[in-house]
């Protein structure tokens, strides 16, 4: 039986992968990887493992969850070092946890590699301190997707913390409106970055108001990461 390491791969900069991942990466026979960006896929494809790109991206799916999960299962049996490399930290809303639940239930041997979550690192590349003394004391990482229904935006709301937005792009009117209809001052800061760590990185200013319609304006397209509160009118970068 061999070991699958599920691992975290950054932001999308190589230089930001942890000092394991990359040993991982280069030792690897097998590593099934999702939709990656930036150039940490230049070093895949040094790896002398097997790739597959098993990234699914919303509306087109390549592969479902219990397909890649079985396959994690297969190829432990096959393979001695079996990388699942997922972008940011795998468990931010990465399926890390389901994975890691599901490897456990079937007994095979597995490590979780935390990586740089886009959650923090996103908004520092834009001079964006996630928390400072000076602003909201507390963070809060959420969704765009299908389970900010479960949310309880009227606390969200009122919660005094930052909030940081991960897969938003699609749903940015709806998450601003829900905020402002449950108390949130429509005057809050709010910044958008867009393919942070890349070439193409773009970052948008404004305010909870009107920052979906900046967006929309712009034509932000994903992966891009939604920043409301007072510390995102911050921009500590110099040059
Ligand atoms: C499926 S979630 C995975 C998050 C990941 N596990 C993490 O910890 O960063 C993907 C979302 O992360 C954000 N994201 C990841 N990398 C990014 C980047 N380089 N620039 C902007 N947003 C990024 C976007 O909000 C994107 O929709």
């Amino acid at each position: 039986m061999g070991k699958v390491y599920i691992v975290g791969a950054g932001p999308g900069k190589k230089e930001l992968l942890t000092l394991k991942a990359y040993e991982l990466i280069k030792k690897a026979d097998v590593i099934l990887y999702d939709e990656l960006i930036g150039d940490v896929v230049e070093l895949l494809n040094q790896s002398k493992a097997k790739l597959l790109n098993v990234g699914k991206r919303s509306g087109k799916h390549r592969m479902s969850q219990e397909e890649i999960n079985n396959l994690l299962v297969k190829f432990s049996k096959e393979y001695d070092v079996v990388v699942r490399l997922k972008g940011g930290d795998p468990f931010v809303f990465g399926r890390g946890g389901e994975e890691a639940e599901y490897l456990l239930k079937n007994g095979v041997d597995f490590e979780v590699v935390p990586g740089v979550t886009s959650a923090i690192a996103v908004p520092a590349v834009a001079g964006i301190p996630v928390t400072h003394r000076r602003y909201d004391p507390a963070f809060v990482v959420i969704t765009g997707r299908e389970s900010r229904r479960r949310l309880n935006w009227e606390a969200l709301a009122k919660l005094n913390a930052t909030i940081v937005v991960l897969m938003g792009v699609g749903k940015m009117r709806e998450i601003c409106s829900r905020l402002i209809e449950n108390g949130k001052d429509p005057e809050t800061p709010a910044a958008l970055i867009e393919k942070g760590f890349t070439k193409e990185q773009r970052v948008f200013r404004g305010k909870l108001k009107n920052i979906a319609e900046i967006s929309e304006k712009e034509n932000v397209q994903p992966p891009a990461v939604l920043v409301i509160g007072e510390v995102a009118e911050l921009s500590l970068v110099r040059g």
